[in-house]
């Protein structure tokens, strides 16, 4: 620097207050932000498809699957926000089976995003996704969903996370968002595990809290004997304990995920050490009926909006003139937004060009021969079983088709787990359902006999 020259601004080494995430400060400002920066929020729950491109297996007994969007878009959700996902369990052309995980990684990598999933040994999907879920499979999403996550600017961003188990995976999301952004932070981590050497992430842990001074990480055995060489604590979560890592628990925003019966505890501790309850912050991992039913509800709601915002992108498109020739994603039957790109196959160039079909009305199945059973003033008629069954409008369609000797399979036999589905050919039904189905399932005539009644009379497909 030549001798003349002038320093301008300040020469003392500044930080950002507290913690604001890259996104806030865009949504904010009146005017044009840039296009990639806009598509990282809001964060409206939408229905997608996403490819897995690749799997890392995590210490205890978790696999994270990496996913990318089929449609190119980044990922918009925040730090502990959840994904509902359609597993095809049964095989193709089967019933998927819709679960909800936690996003792993952090929102600000949005590109591709993890999934980490623990392995039940009596677990259906987390066995099948451990066992068959591999690169280049697609996977049909809705999300991302939860009120559990990190704030979109925080001036004291001071956190306790507190994790048992699989329960980590949020709160990883979490650590990996506040390390890659700058601010003043200060962050204590307290997971609970049963092996030592097999806590998830804990490679990954280790190494941001040696790098990143504002993350210090914990670790507690639980219940299990404290082998010589183990330095972290043993036991329980405790009073103690949390004094022992967090002195200033009060002051905290407190984050915890984990079984049902730590986070029960930790509420109660937590008030004892001086924690508000307004600090406290909890995601289930699993749950009473209550609970589930809860989340379930937030999942009809997330997919009420999912199918708001895929109508407001389609009619975005169709509004815009054909001039300006604009990139215009496809959409499958279902509504979801596809991305381009079809086979290619040669044909030589004078080829006749194939005739329309014609198209041909479908008739619908004569159930006239069919016996009739019941009593009732609609009539549903069951054309694979080929059978009439009577019934009444407020009756429920599932007990009288199982009394009818339909064979429908049921589990919940309340609209949650979706095992009733069957395809209703024509007329109509008013359902109740509890997010055991799906908007796009509903188009495609699906519904489920245990929470709906007939409003009309019916064609079944079963
Ligand atoms: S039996 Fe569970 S949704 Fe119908």
């Amino acid at each position: 620097m030549s001798q003349g020259a002038t320093i301008v601004g300040t020469s003392t080494a500044q930080r950002i207050r507290g913690l604001e995430m890259p996104w806030n400060r865009v949504l904010s400002t009146q005017d044009q932000a840039a296009s990639a920066a806009k598509a990282l929020g809001p964060w409206h729950p939408q229905e997608f498809l996403a490819e897995c491109v690749q799997n890392i297996e995590e210490a205890g007994g978790l696999m994270t699957f990496v996913f990318r969007r089929l449609d190119g878009a980044p990922l918009a959700f925040r730090a502990g926000q959840y994904l509902n996902i359609a597993f095809p369990v049964y095989g193709e052309g089967e019933d998927t089976v819709d679960r909800s995980y936690s996003i792993s990684s952090a929102p600000t990598v949005p590109w591709t995003f993890n999934v980490s999933i623990k392995r039940d040994p009596k677990g259906l999907v987390s066995n099948w996704a451990h066992e068959n879920l591999r690169p280049g499979m697609v996977l049909d999403m809705l999300g991302p969903v939860g009120a559990f996550h990190l704030g979109d600017s925080d001036r004291r961003a001071r956190y306790l996370f507190l994790s048992a188990g699989a329960g980590i995976t949020p709160i990883m999301s979490m650590v990996r968002t506040i390390h890659s952004l700058p601010g003043q932070a200060d962050v204590i981590v307290l997971c609970h595990g049963t092996v030592p050497g097999d806590f998830p992430f804990w490679q990954e842990l280790e190494y941001i809290s040696k790098v990143d001074t504002r993350i210090k990480v914990f670790y507690s055995l639980g219940d299990r004997d404290k082998p010589k060489s183990w330095k972290g604590f043993a036991g329980r979560l405790s009073a103690k304990m949390i004094d022992e890592v967090a002195p200033d628990a009060n002051g905290r925003k407190v984050f915890a995920c984990g079984p049902e019966g730590y986070l029960n505890s930790a509420a109660q501790l937590l008030r004892e050490v001086g924690v508000d309850d307004t600090s406290v912050f909890m995601e289930f991992f699993s749950g009473d009926r209550k609970t589930l039913l809860e989340y379930q509800k937030e999942i009809v709601l997330a997919e009420s909006i999912a199918e708001e915002v895929a109508e407001s992108v389609e009619e975005f498109y169709e509004s815009q003139p054909p001039e300006l020739g604009m990139y215009e994603p496809e959409y499958d039957e279902t509504g979801t937004i596809e991305a381009s790109g079809q086979e290619l196959i040669a044909v030589p160039a004078d080829a006749p060009v194939p005739a329309a079909e014609p198209a041909g009305e479908q008739l619908p199945p004569d159930t006239s021969g069919f016996e009739t059973v019941g009593e009732g003033t609609i009539t549903m008629s069951f054309v694979r079983t080929g059978i009439n069954v009577k019934i009444n409008p407020e009756e429920k369609i599932l007990g009288a088709a199982q009394r009818a000797g339909v064979r429908i399979g049921a589990n919940c036999q309340e609209g949650m787990c979706g095992s009733c589905k069957v395809v209703k050919l024509s007329g109509e039904v008013a359902m109740n359902h509890q997010g055991g189905i799906r908007a796009r399932e509903i188009s495609a005539g699906k519904f489920l006999p245990c929470c709906s009644t007939a409003q009309s009379d019916l064609v079944i497909d079963a």
